[in-house]
């Protein structure tokens, strides 16, 4: 395991294409997952939900993207069709972030970046474990019969309200095989403001 510092300082993402067999195992897992689920939170109303894609669960949402994807490009062809069934296994592991935020209690929009941290600490926690990782989204985050599908997997909230549910991204993991080169970071100066 990585120091804290050092993970944080070095964490960059890895391409799909990059990841391959083995995926984090069961005691790993627990851990991202538990990483994941320990963000802050307004009000500690856990307004999201993570939901594992492996194997065949993974291609059976990926027959949805196929059929939807057939739908939305009539002209679609074979090959692009079966990429969007195999979209889900494109890594050894992918996790599903949903945003279900409880409307009437803290602004959705605090509620949202809960979930987003949630994305981001299972790439740290990925990182951390020598795990490569990538949050996207891609357009299957913002279909409809994607986001219903995957709302069927959730234990909802009591006071969930499932019109606000939004997927917040799509986390792949699984080992790298090569090491990425770091992008370019932004400078401090640029981004950075002082009062
Ligand atoms: C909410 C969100 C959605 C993203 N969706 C995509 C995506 O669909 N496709 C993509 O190539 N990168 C996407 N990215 C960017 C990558 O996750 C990654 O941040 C980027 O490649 C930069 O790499 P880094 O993590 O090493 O800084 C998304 C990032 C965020 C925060």
């Amino acid at each position: 395991m990585t120091d804290a510092l050092t993970a944080l300082l070095t964490r960059r993402s890895t391409s799909v294409k990059d990841m391959r067999p083995p995926a984090p195992n069961e005691a790993e897992l627990a851990q991202i997952l538990t990483v994941a689920t320990r963000v802050p939170d307004h009000g500690k109303l856990c307004p999201w939900r993570i939901v594992i894609l492996k194997g065949e669960g993974a291609l059976k949402l990926g027959e949805i993207a196929a059929e939807r994807f057939t739908a939305n490009n009539p002209d679609a062809t074979p090959p692009h069709i079966a990429a969007e069934h195999a979209r889900f296994t494109r890594a050894p592991l992918c996790l599903a972030v949903l945003s279900t935020p409880i409307l009437g209690t803290k602004p959705v929009w605090e509620q949202e970046l809960s979930a987003g941290a949630v994305c981001t600490n299972i790439l740290h926690a990925a990182h951390a474990l020598g795990y490569g990782a990538k949050w996207l989204t891609e357009w299957v985050a913002y279909d409809a019969a994607i986001t219903a599908a995957l709302t069927l997997k959730i234990t909802p909230s009591a006071q969930a309200d499932a019109a606000h549910t939004r997927i917040a991204g799509f986390v792949y993991l699984g080992t790298k095989t090569t090491e990425t080169d770091d992008r370019e970071r932004p400078k401090l100066e640029d981004v950075v403001g002082e009062w």
